[in-house]
């Protein structure tokens, strides 16, 4: 291990780089390496670095107030919630602000609780909604839950994308089910077309909650807002997460008025929720997704994307998938290699599972950097 790192608790794979800058779609190491950077921080920098509007938007909410308990209002605050809300459509009431995208499920799953009696809760195969308890305990991933169970409520893995399967599921005391529109840390798999719409009309018809995790896949990311709202339909709880607040840490559990109804006051709080910081910064980064402009370059660079990776075969690779700019080539092995080789490159990708390579890039990849991507996965693969 780095010696440098040795005081920080290694939870994080040591991928052996100093990033200390970045500059649009460019990170810098401390030698100034630059790197393209086709991960965006597992999503969160989807405008990039050193965006001008929303540093100006940061830097002046800093001088005026960074931190406001949730129990003092703020106009910025309001603003950010009715922009947020408005924007995810006229079905949403109200939000609850947090900090990060786990406490956003957290809350889901509390508001869930509330709102229906019962202790049943259905999620998918290969889903992931983060790693604290509540949130672990809907994530399918057997490595990271094993160590923690008994893990809290009863949950059941439905097979993702079969709706004879998630109907079976269904017991006398379940209270919802919980999906992710394109499904990231399990692999960068969208959901079958019209899935998400039998999904909703199943909820409908057995008086279920619908939670919609768009953390990863939301804000833009597939070339639309909301993929659910692109699918024509609405959950009943919507979290959001990742890089709603301009990179400031931030979650955001969305609700309709029949779940805004049964959240009594004090029952879910936190210190950080709704800071004016994240909240200029989720500001400045909506009024950039209010532009139509961003979601035709996100789904015109993605195919591009998409159709240039596609053309790389190799016996090792098993697939090129995705969706906008959620993009994976997926392995016959695991993948650790090929992104040290890009790395060496000075590409930054990131994984998703172990044999799968993810590309997250921010939005303002062009086909420049998406062509030396490509040269450099051609290069690797010939070689
Ligand atoms: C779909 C989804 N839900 C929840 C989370 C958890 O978010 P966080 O890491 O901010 O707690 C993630 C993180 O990658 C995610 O992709």
């Amino acid at each position: 291990m780095n010696d440098n790192h040795k005081y920080l608790l290694p939870t994080y794979p040591d991928r052996g780089i100093n990033i200390i800058r970045g500059e649009g779609v460019y990170l810098y190491d401390v030698n100034g390496k630059k790197y393209i950077d086709f991960g965006s921080n597992y999503g969160v920098s989807i405008l990039g670095y050193g965006n001008k509007v929303i540093l100006s938007a940061l830097k002046s909410q800093i001088e005026k107030l960074i931190n406001l308990h949730g129990s003092l209002g703020n106009p910025v605050r309001d603003q950010a919630a009715r922009k947020l809300v408005n924007m995810c459509g006229k079905y949403y009431s109200q939000v609850y602000f947090c900090n990060s995208g786990t406490e956003a499920i957290e809350a889901a799953l509390k508001f869930t609780k509330l709102t229906k009696r019962g202790n049943h809760i259905i999620a998918m195969q290969h889903s992931y909604h983060g790693k604290t308890l509540g949130a672990l305990s809907v994530t399918a991933g057997e490595k990271y839950r094993e160590p923690f169970t008994p893990l809290i409520w009863d949950v059941s893995f439905a097979d993702f994308g079969t709706i004879e399967n998630l109907k079976n599921s269904i017991k006398k005391d379940t209270i919802a089910i919980i999906i992710e529109p394109v499904q990231g840390e399990g692999g960068i798999n969208p959901s079958p077309k019209g899935f998400l719409k039998a999904v909703r009309k199943l909820c409908d018809q057995n008086n279920l909650l619908l939670i919609i995790d768009e953390i990863q896949a939301g804000l833009g990311r597939t070339g639309s807002f909301l993929v659910s709202q692109n699918d024509g339909i609405s959950a009943d709880i919507l979290c959001l997460g990742k890089g709603l607040a301009g990179g400031i840490p931030i979650g955001a559990t969305v609700v309709s008025k029949n779940v805004a109804a049964h959240v009594p006051v004090h029952i879910h709080t936190s210190t950080f929720g709704g800071n004016p910081l994240a909240m200029s910064g989720i500001l400045a980064t909506l009024e950039f997704l209010s532009d139509k402009k961003i979601y035709r370059h996100i789904q015109e660079t993605g195919d591009y994307f998409l159709k240039e990776l596609k053309k790389i075969r190799h016996p090792k690779i098993i697939d090129a998938r995705g969706v906008g700019l959620m993009i994976a080539l997926e392995l016959r092995e695991n993948a650790t290699w090929l992104l040290k080789s890009l790395q060496d490159k000075n590409i930054i990708a990131i994984p998703a599972g172990s044999n799968v390579v993810r590309f997250l890039p921010p939005y303002l990849i062009t086909e420049k950097e998406i062509d030396v991507l490509i040269y450099a996965l051609k290069e690797i693969f010939v070689k």
